[in-house]
């Protein structure tokens, strides 16, 4: 079993897009293992996002991660960083294929609905910046 770290983002959230993605995250065979609602402070997005720090869209990506409330989530799957990143689809809803999540919901490149961890090491940061070990169960 694999951990990844997932959040539904200030778009998804704020059109009520959180039971359409839940069910989509369950019906694939994921277990919720901690989920939290929570609203950002720009420091924390700063923190969170600070391998981007350098890329030119660093600032309105952690404005807009604190516009609104997000869904904090821990996934479980086998090979769940994979398979979630496969649910998702592309960063670009324009080259997400057919059938996925930010294909189907996400507004632009930056409003893309969800965030994936991309790598075993990635993952275990991002659920410690939100998460303590005792709230994954
Ligand atoms: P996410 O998977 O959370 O990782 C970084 C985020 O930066 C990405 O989703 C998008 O929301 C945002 N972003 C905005 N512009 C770009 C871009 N040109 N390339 C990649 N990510 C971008």
């Amino acid at each position: 079993m694999e951990r990844t770290f997932a959040i539904l983002k200030p778009d998804a959230v704020e059109r009520n897009l959180i039971g359409k993605i839940l069910e989509r995250v369950e019906s694939n065979g994921f277990k919720i293992a901690a989920m939290k609602k929570a609203l950002l402070t720009k420091p924390q997005a700063e923190g969170f996002y600070y391998v981007h720090k350098e890329r030119p869209f660093f600032g309105s990506l952690t404005e807009f991660m604190c516009s609104g409330p997000v869904i904090l989530l821990v996934l479980e799957k086998e090979n769940a960083i994979t398979a979630w990143r496969d649910l998702m689809g592309a960063t670009n809803p324009e080259e997400a294929d057919e059938g996925t999540i930010r294909k189907d919901f996400a507004v632009n490149i930056e409003k893309n609905s969800t965030h994936g961890s991309d790598s075993a090491e990635n993952a275990a940061f991002e659920i410690s910046y939100f998460f303590s070990e005792l709230e994954i169960l």
